[in-house]
């Protein structure tokens, strides 16, 4: 069974993409919605939701998880798998999305230039750019936080004019950075996928990060038999959120484009 974490309804997106993906195996989504937005959160308090969410995903009998969230990868993802899955949970593992992304963009040498954009949280811990540097020391990297897009998302306001207003005010610095590629790094952002290409123009690729994680994924399994994940004929995904299972519902017909039926709420 694969865990897949979001600090609350985005990482919907992700989950939509294995899905598409890795149709043939067990999920199980853990939505912090009663603690969400992590954005503009600080790093401790963000380990420390992310720490509880990693261990009810172990406890529901997880063999890995997969933390969707781009602010809980930025800001916890390396403390946990270096600190807390030696102690706790010897031979598991925990991944999150910013790897599959960054090594997309190395792979093609005539990238030197890359913008990035996401929340506060994802932006001020400079995972991106530190992860990008050692792979490639000669890029130039050029970052934006965009606190006010996920509330405006959430909001359903993704095709009102104010909105598009204010992405391309985010975007202009990076557009006029000239930046060559654009990593999307927020889970509520492949809702904008359209405008946001549309504002960059065909001069910048934009990232589909949905794709590229969930592409990155199905590798990591092929190479990684010891989690003993397989395909299943019937395929079970359970839905978990620290909040209001009826609002989860309405976003995730949003987020997922499907209804889900059964909705547990937990506490953390
Ligand atoms: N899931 C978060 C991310 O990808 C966005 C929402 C939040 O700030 O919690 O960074």
């Amino acid at each position: 069974m694969i865990g897949v974490f979001d600090s609350g309804l985005g990482g919907l997106t992700v989950l939509k993409s294995f899905l598409r993906v890795l149709p043939d195996y067990n999920y199980i989504y853990l939505g912090d919605s009663a603690r969400a937005p992590y954005g503009g959160r600080s790093q401790d308090t963000i380990y420390r939701y992310t720490k509880e969410a990693v261990d009810f995903l172990f406890a529901q009998g997880c063999e890995l998880i997969i933390i969707g969230c781009n602010s809980a990868s930025a800001q916890a993802l390396k403390k946990i798998q270096q600190e807390y899955l030696p102690k706790k949970y010897p031979g598991k593992n925990v991944l999150g999305v910013i790897r599959p992304l960054i090594e997309e963009i190395t792979k093609d040498e005539n990238i030197k230039r890359v913008g990035v954009i996401g929340t506060r949280a994802t932006i001020e811990s400079d995972a991106y750019k530190i992860e990008l540097k050692k792979l490639n020391p000669d890029l130039e990297i050029f970052q934006t936080s965009a606190p006010l897009l996920v509330p405006l998302i959430e909001e359903s306001w993704s095709k009102q004019p104010e909105t598009k207003k204010i992405l391309k005010k985010y975007l202009r610095p990076l557009k006029t950075k000239q930046v060559q590629v654009l990593i999307p790094a927020c889970t509520h952002y492949p809702i904008l996928f359209k405008e946001i290409k549309k504002i960059m123009t065909k001069r910048c690729l934009v990232l589909n990060s949905g794709e590229i994680i969930a592409q990155s994924l199905k590798d990591y399994l092929a190479r990684h038999l010891e989690y003993k994940i397989s395909p299943v004929k019937n395929v079970n995904v359970n839905f978990f959120t620290t909040d209001d299972t009826e609002r989860f519902r309405a976003m995730a017909k949003k987020f997922l484009d499907v209804d889900v039926e059964k909705i547990e709420k937990v506490c953390l």
